[in-house]
């Protein structure tokens, strides 16, 4: 059985991953330094799978621990997860994310490369492309200089891990994701953001709880056909699968070069306003929201070309987007 590390493994797309690889037989170890996840999704993993992932709480950014850690494993692949992912807050602190993002990678591919452990994939995002000139996006788009210290650590680490494999002969996948959303059919896990919700949809589900006030909506003087902005929602089990595809690619050799990345989304774009919508109609919940100004940093619109990623990863989503909302709407009344 082969033994797959997997960082950040508590965590909203994380967690989703983990199930996954247990489901088809993997033997999972998860690193988390429960930063921004709770301790109790290791056993509502296990009451998924019915297998309990090895957890050790540790902080990527103390080369020490990670390297005790690899004394004691032998892993046959790693899937990183483990970073901030907050575009405001790394506006605010972008020492924190250099330091975690890119300290915690660089000690990963050190011990990669001291210990001869290949087969690497890497939470890349759909934020290191920027506002792309063509729609949808293809990985053929020109990385654009990024809109936050957040988007700059996948841009930046993207690099590091090309030059790593380049270098030590290792092979990686980022995936670069578009906007996840929903949770796990069971309602064991889902998203858990700590605080005032970031992200929309958990924003959404929360009002919609009556927990928040009311949504607001980031402007609508947007460029396109409602004024709302476009985003690519994908199923965070859909998006838990690809991560299993680009892990087999790797394991079985069908990569074509040694650093690949791949597009992750649905490839249909939605707008806020056609959410709110969409999320009344599959949830019979009334959303009371407002448009307010626009959020610095918004682009108006992504969303994915998978012809990429459907062909060499043999992967498409098979979830709906109202699969997708109506799992977050379950999540959310399952936190009562
Ligand atoms: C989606 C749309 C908002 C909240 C970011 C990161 C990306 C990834 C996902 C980590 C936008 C609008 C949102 C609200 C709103 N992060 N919105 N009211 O910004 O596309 O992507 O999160 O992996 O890397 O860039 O996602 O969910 O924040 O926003 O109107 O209360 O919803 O303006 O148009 P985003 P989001």
């Amino acid at each position: 059985m082969k033994t797959i590390l997997v960082t950040g493994g508590l965590g909203f797309i994380g967690s989703h991953t983990v199930v996954e690889l247990q489901n088809i037989g993997f033997d999972v170890v998860i690193i988390d330094d429960l930063s921004n996840s709770n301790i109790n999704v290791l056993n509502n993993i296990s009451k998924i799978t019915g297998k309990k992932p090895n957890f050790h709480k540790i902080d990527l950014r103390n080369k020490q621990k990670v390297q005790e850690f690899f004394k004691n494993y032998t892993v046959h692949g790693i899937i990183h997860f483990a970073a901030f992912k907050a575009v405001g807050e790394s506006v605010i602190n972008p020492l924190d994310y250099y330091e975690n993002n890119i300290g915690s990678l660089v000690h990963l591919l050190q011990e990669m490369r001291d210990r001869k452990i290949d087969n690497f994939i890497f939470s890349s995002s759909c934020t290191v492309y920027g506002q792309a000139d063509e729609l949808p996006i293809t990985e053929k788009a020109p990385i654009k200089p990024a809109e936050s210290p957040y988007g700059n650590t996948k841009q930046i680490g993207e690099e590091i891990i090309k030059d790593t494999c380049k270098a030590n002969g290792l092979n990686a996948i980022a995936l670069r994701y578009f906007n996840p959303i929903g949770a796990h059919d069971s309602v064991k896990i889902g998203e858990l953001p700590l605080g005032v919700p970031q992200n929309l949809i958990p924003y959404v589900t929360q009002t919609a709880a009556g927990i928040r006030e009311q949504l607001s909506v980031f402007g609508n003087d947007y460029d396109t056909p409602d004024g709302t902005a476009i985003r690519d929602y994908i199923h965070v089990v859909d998006l838990a699968k690809a991560h299993i595809s680009a892990l087999q690619r790797l394991l079985n050799k069908e990569n074509k070069n040694n650093f690949e990345y791949f597009n992750i989304g649905t490839g249909t774009g939605s707008s806020v306003l056609e959410i709110i919508k969409a999320f009344e109609k599959a949830t019979t919940q009334k959303l009371n929201y407002k448009i307010v100004e626009r959020r610095e940093g918004d682009v108006t619109s992504a969303y994915a070309d998978t012809t990429i990623a459907n062909k060499e990863l043999n992967w498409k989503t098979e979830k709906t987007l109202e699969e997708a909302l109506k799992s977050a709407w379950k999540w959310q009344e399952n936190q009562k």
